[in-house]
């Protein structure tokens, strides 16, 4: 079994019957939203909030039935995938280039696990590239402080060569910082500036996370 299946099915576990569940986006989710399918399909009722149009189209053909992050109170739990966790259990998202949705389901969510294979798991945050969702307008300026700044940034593109565009409507500026040494620091910085709608940098923002390694899944609670 490869090692985003193991942790996407090891995560589904976790859901249980009347919950309100967060499904996350990216190839590692898509097995836990698989899994969590079959569970329904077997008679678990559970109500969906998915994080992107991929997601919900994924869920519609397994008939999880679905409601959006505005018509449920509060979210049980969420299951999402992440590009790097630091050993302090602080995250990147957005490779998948759902961020601003993640992101505002994991706020409105009791508990937040995330799955990854072993790969994701770093000492230090930066290697994968950061990406900044921005508003269209404006989004040129942004980009330029970024280069002066060093970040070497560059708009995300999709498979026509065209800006990706986001399910919010926005574009992204991926950022190449190589290693940033203070998270916490960079994202106050990045929500100060105007245009930018939100950033990859999950901060303080995850309960648990199930990594996949070839031995098996290892669960780490975060302090
Ligand atoms: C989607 O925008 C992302 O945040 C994904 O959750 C993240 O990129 C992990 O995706 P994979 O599981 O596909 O690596």
């Amino acid at each position: 079994m490869n090692l985003k299946q193991m942790v996407g099915e090891k995560a589904a576990e976790y859901v249980k019957d009347g919950m309100v569940v967060g499904l996350g986006t990216g190839s590692t989710a898509y097995y836990m939203v698989e899994a969590v399918g079959r569970m329904v399909q077997e008679g678990m009722s559970i109500i969906g909030v998915t994080t992107s149009s991929q997601t919900t189209e994924q869920a519609e053909k397994l008939g999880i039935p679905l409601r959006s992050v505005d018509e449920v109170d509060v979210i049980d739990l969420t299951i999402d995938g992440a590009d790097e966790i630091s050993r302090d259990f602080q995250g990147t998202k957005g490779g998948g280039g759902a961020l601003l949705f993640e992101k505002i389901v994991a706020d409105y969510s009791k508990k937040v696990i995330w799955i990854v294979d072993e790969s994701k798991m770093v000492e230090e945050l930066g290697a994968f590239p950061l990406p900044v969702e921005v508003m269209p307008y404006g989004s040129l300026q942004l980009f330029r402080i970024f280069e002066k700044k060093g970040y070497k940034p560059a708009y995300r593109l999709d498979e026509n060569g065209e800006k990706f565009v986001t399910d919010g409507g926005h574009l992204l500026i991926d950022l190449a910082m190589g290693t940033i040494e203070k998270p916490h620091e960079l994202a106050s910085w990045l929500d100060s500036l105007t245009g930018v709608v939100e950033h990859g940098l999950f901060l303080d923002r995850v309960n648990t996370v199930i990594v996949g390694y070839p031995e098996g899944p290892k669960v780490l609670e975060a302090r």
